[in-house]
């Protein structure tokens, strides 16, 4: 068998890793292993394109792969060990900025160093390649880079809105259209350098006006987009992984997008477009009437008494890493006999399966975690809702209020049930950044403070109470 056979047939079997890889991801029990299959499968794909490259490269030139790819690994991992779950999203988004500079750069390279063998068709079609990839390697790295900022809070997630934003985004793409169509017939410096301006200044512009309440969307389409921009590669480079593994990322992180426009209530095809940063809606801000406030103490009398009892985790849940108090609280209340659910919120945390994450990571029952769809319904008729540190994903809103900037997302009615009880800090908007109408209706009250020391606090109150009552008693 020849070093090409033996690396071809190993790209193979790293796709389907890969493939079994993205399976395994998609249900949490699985998670665990399609991470493993993911490795072995880059492990596999490594060795093989060194393998390959080894054929026509120095000693010199594969001590240097070595030292990159050591190094490489080794920030990775660094990055992966100490990153907070709070800090997941911005770690993403800036590692699509690589994926998409290094496209960029296998763009240019493409241009710098041209097969002697290709003419004609063949040529033309490679400098197409190349300038496809350029394209779309620059919008996903300065649009990563800006998401990065955003999501780390370095610049203000407001959306950036430029007169005629719309007409110059539409504008960069006709350009790219024409200069494409200039390049394949006549390949200039010139034009590559004009294209990667363009692009460069695209990709920061389309999230730069996309606001806050959008970012989980970008986060996935960025994702998409470092997919393509992989893909793009792999045709410059002809290798065949590179595009199956491009395009697998380029179409589940378009899935995955679609499933969130979903969730939030966004036109796909306006995402893609790009053109969706929320205008500057008149956001509600400061108080809207009277709050009222409950202590642990009062809140472990009322969880004692209840019937049945929805926690709504949000972002404050991963913030506070409260939840273990709370896995201990479900556990304690469902011991007197409490039914209790979770009810997660597709976008709630700061990325895809955040509150998911955390609670299978103590080891909260798969089967009492709800998502939106399948508990909207039940919060009618449920006790005492317990909204740990989510706020965006519970404004009502999003249903009564038509000039909210998050009109029309969907959100989880836990003001239909008869107790709300919610866990923040203060009376501070959200990640959208809209005052919650729902801390002033009148079956709702504020436990102040940090979300784990209020649930600890709660879990002392429910020892101390006296005689637990199972059956209802004052609730629903
Ligand atoms: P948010 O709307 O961000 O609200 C989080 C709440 O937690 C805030 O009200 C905050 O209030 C409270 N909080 C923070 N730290 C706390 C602590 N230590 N103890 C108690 N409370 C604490 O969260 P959400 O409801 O989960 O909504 C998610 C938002 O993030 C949506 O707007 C979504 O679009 C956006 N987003 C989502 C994603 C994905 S993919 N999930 C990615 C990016 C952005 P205080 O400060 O007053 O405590």
């Amino acid at each position: 068998m020849t070093t090409d056979t033996a690396a071809q047939a190993a790209y193979v079997v790293a796709a389907l890793l890969f493939i079994l890889s993205l399976a395994g991801l998609s249900q949490h029990k699985t998670s665990r292993s399609g991470v493993v299959w993911g490795i072995a499968g880059m492990v596999v794909a490594l060795a093989a394109t060194v393998g390959l490259a080894s054929r026509s490269i120095t000693t010199t030139g594969l001590v240097l792969i070595a030292v990159a790819t050591a190094v490489g690994a080794g920030i990775g991992l660094w990055r992966a060990r100490v990153v907070e779950m709070t800090g997941m999203p911005e770690l993403i988004a800036i590692m699509h900025s690589l994926v998409g500079l290094a496209a960029a750069f296998v763009g240019w390279n493409g241009y710098l160093d041209v097969d002697a063998h290709l003419s004609g068709s063949l040529l033309a079609i490679h400098h197409a390649e190349v300038f496809i990839g350029v394209f779309i390697g620059a919008v996903t790295f300065t649009g990563s880079v800006v998401a990065y900022l955003k999501l780390s809070a370095r610049i203000n997630s407001r959306p950036l809105t430029l007169p005629g934003k719309h007409v110059l985004n539409i504008g960069a793409l006709v350009a790219f259209v024409g200069l494409t169509a200039a390049f394949v017939a006549r390949p200039g410096m010139g034009l590559l350098i004009a294209v990667t301006v363009i692009a460069l200044a695209l990709g920061a512009h389309l999230v730069a006006s996309i606001g806050g309440g959008d970012m989980p969307v970008v986060v996935s389409m960025l994702n998409s987009y470092s997919g393509w921009a992989a893909a793009a590669s792999g045709f410059l480079l002809a290798n065949n992984l590179l595009i199956v593994t491009g395009a697998l990322v380029g179409s589940s992180g378009a899935y995955l997008s679609y499933i969130m426009c979903k969730a939030m209530n966004r036109s796909f095809i306006s995402v893609i477009a790009g053109g969706f940063g929320t205008p500057a809606a008149a956001a509600e801000e400061g108080e809207q009437g009277e709050h009222r406030e409950i202590n642990a103490e009062e809140t472990a009398e009322l969880l004692g008494n209840a019937t049945s009892v929805i926690i709504t985790p949000g972002y404050g849940m991963a913030v506070a890493q409260a939840q273990y108090p709370v896995a201990e609280l479900a556990r304690k209340l469902r011991e007197r006999g409490v039914e209790v659910r979770f009810g997660i919120h597709p976008v709630a945390g700061r990325l895809p399966g955040h509150m998911n994450v955390l609670l299978a990571e103590a080891n909260v029952p798969y089967d009492i975690v709800l998502e939106m769809d399948e508990i909207n319904d039940d919060f009618a008729a449920t006790s005492v809702v317990l909204v740990i540190g989510a706020n965006d994903t519970v404004n009502p809103a999003a249903t009564d209020n038509p000039s909210s900037p998050i009109a029309g997302m969907p959100v989880l009615h836990v003001w239909e049930s008869a107790n709300v009880i919610v866990f923040k800090r203060s009376m501070a908007a959200g990640y959208a950044g809209v005052q919650n109408p729902l801390f002033f209706r009148e079956n709702t009250q504020m436990l102040f403070g940090d979300a784990k020391q209020r649930v600890e606090d709660i879990l002392r109150g429910l020892d101390a109470l006296d005689a637990p009552v199972p059956e209802m008693a004052g609730s629903r």
